[in-house]
């Protein structure tokens, strides 16, 4: 083809997009296939919403966002589309695509998107709204904005089905209104599910009903270190908790927007605060027992006792959680368990001796597969961190891989499943920019320490442990860590997340072939802008770092 030839069709690409005023899109996560037309679809003040039943909890969610930033009436409606109108719906869909899949068609006289779920639509609608300027994401009416979408054909569905983030409000409590921030933020980026970390050394956050001075007791503490000095106490009494009145608001607004969240209670270690409120069920034979709810960060030696009454005791604590949650999975936790107060407990040495433990560590694997078939009898299913497999792993059991890619090929071999959670790619709590540049701007910059810029993130493969396709199908996923020690706030949360989590949004969803660095820092400036639009503090990636 002629030079001149090959400028005439760029030329008409690029005019085709400048037509409608806008630049090319820049979705993240990026969907599976995309092509662009010519020509946009303008939305106006006439623009309706069409749905059927099985979409119209989408379609409303949708209206609802366009009412807020055009200001225009956006009516729902049923029946008959007509053009110049959007419609989700289920019909003809395309069920190669899975659960979380869609197909979005713009087209200069109308919208469609087709799912087979209401998730998928859901998926669908944040695509939709990422093609519309960043303003779309606004809390209020912009004005002066041309409601536009490009013409253009999207076919996607996600690479894995567990696509998450936890959040830590064990070190510093994080009020339910500030949670749901975090979750409007992660369906922005399609993310599935939340881990709700409730339960640490420095607090428990959880109300139970039958215990509570899991709350009034566990929840509370003297003083914590502050920003800056990891060994100062900063005297001020810290605390607070979730009622289960907002537990099930949260929930339900998670749920909504088609995020599952996982409730974690940790065994049988990181379990201080839980011990402070109810001694009797700590290792009460060990010397200098003296439970508190912990002032100080770092693994701390109380764990429970292998008691009978201790297990009737989290049976009932996990029986009030099931009730709230109904998540398939319930993470007990079970990292950094010491076992010192084993080892000097004559009372834990018995129960090894009468159950035939050879170890300590198979004291833990002992105490989590009873719990574990505890979870199976109330049809769930027990997730945990990757020291449940150090005395043997539970058959059933699904691991939530930490320290090293080794675990999770071990827990792989033999045939369990597998959540990707390394540090080495997925702690959030790690600074994102060199130490000293993030210090230099104030100790409230302070992080646990590490090194994890934004490319580091975007470069993690979870499936290149998996040996072959069996063991890739084993993984389901991965999430990002946001830990509490130096996250006192909301703010501080979406400071250390974002953008690391938009790059893992992209590892979670887009097919490893499709994904390209150098592309995702091109749609980044502007997904920048939609954070900035819904008041999220990310942090700004600066490229020397
Ligand atoms: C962990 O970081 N202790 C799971």
């Amino acid at each position: 083809m002629k030079a001149w030839v090959i400028a005439l069709l760029g030329l008409l690409l690029i005019s085709s997009v400048k037509g409608g005023d806008i630049s090319p899109p820049t979705i993240i996560p990026a969907p599976l296939k995309m092509t662009l037309g010519k020509g946009v679809f303008k939305v106006t003040e006439n623009t309706r919403v069409f749905s059927d039943k099985g979409s119209q909890a989408t379609a409303n969610y949708l209206a609802e966002r366009l009412r807020i930033v055009t200001g225009f009436p956006i009516q729902l409606a049923k029946g008959k589309f007509s053009s110049d109108d959007i419609l989700i719906t289920m019909r003809d869909a395309n069920g190669s695509l899975g659960e979380e899949g869609y197909t979005l068609a713009v087209a200069s006289n109308g919208v469609v998107i087709r799912a087979t779920t209401a998730s998928g639509s859901f998926q669908g609608v944040q695509s939709l709204l990422q093609l519309f300027p960043p303003q779309a994401f606004a809390k209020t009416k912009v004005e002066g904005v041309a409601w536009v979408l490009p013409v253009v054909q999207i076919e996607d569905q996600p690479r894995f089905k567990w696509r998450g983030m936890m959040l830590d409000v064990g070190r510093h409590f994080i009020p339910k209104d500030d949670v749901k921030r975090m979750i409007d933020a992660m369906a922005l980026h399609k993310l599935n599910t939340f881990h709700w970390h409730l339960t640490e050394d420095q607090g428990w956050r959880i109300e139970i009903k039958k215990y509570p001075k899991l709350t009034e007791v566990g929840a509370w503490r003297a003083s914590s270190p502050p920003y800056g000095d990891r060994n100062a106490n900063d005297g001020q009494r810290h605390g607070g908790f979730y009622t289960q009145e907002e537990v099930r608001e949260v929930v339900a607004y998670a749920a909504a927007r088609h995020i599952n969240i996982i409730p974690e209670i940790e065994m049988p270690g990181h379990a201080a605060a839980a011990i402070a409120s109810y001694p009797e069920f700590g290792n009460t034979d060990v010397p200098g027992f003296s439970p508190r709810v912990v002032m100080r960060w770092g693994v701390q030696p109380y764990t429970f006792a292998p008691l009978e009454e201790t297990f009737r005791f989290l049976e009932d604590v996990l029986t009030e959680v099931c009730a709230l949650f109904p998540s398939k999975y319930i993470h007990i936790g079970g990292d950094e368990a010491p076992k010192t107060q084993w080892k000097q407990s004559a009372f834990a040495q018995e129960v090894m001796k009468r159950e035939g433990l050879k170890t300590e560590e198979e004291l833990q694997s002992w105490f989590i597969r009873r719990i574990g078939k505890f979870l199976e009898s109330k049809n769930r299913h027990l997730i945990g961190w990757d020291e449940i497999q150090e005395g043997g792993l539970p058959k059933t059991a699904t691991m939530m891989v930490w320290r090293d890619a080794k675990w999770a090929k071990h827990a792989l071999a033999l045939g369990n499943d597998v959540v990707m959670a390394t540090t080495s790619h997925t702690y959030l709590d790690y600074y994102q920019a060199k130490p000293e540049t993030e210090m230099a701007r104030g100790n409230e910059f302070e992080a646990i320490g590490g090194f994890l810029p934004l490319e580091k993130v975007y470069s993690y493969n979870p499936a290149f442990v998996a040996e072959n396709s069996a063991q890739e199908k084993q993984i389901l996923g991965t999430q990002g860590q946001i830990w509490g020690e130096y996250v006192k706030d909301v703010n501080k949360a979406q400071y250390m997340a974002f953008p690391r989590v938009s790059a893992l949004a992209e590892v979670a969803w887009t097919p490893q072939a499709n994904r390209n660095y150098q592309d995702f820092l091109r749609r980044l400036p502007t997904h920048l802008q939609r954070l900035d639009q819904m008041g999220v503090k990310y942090f700004k990636p600066e490229p020397a770092e």
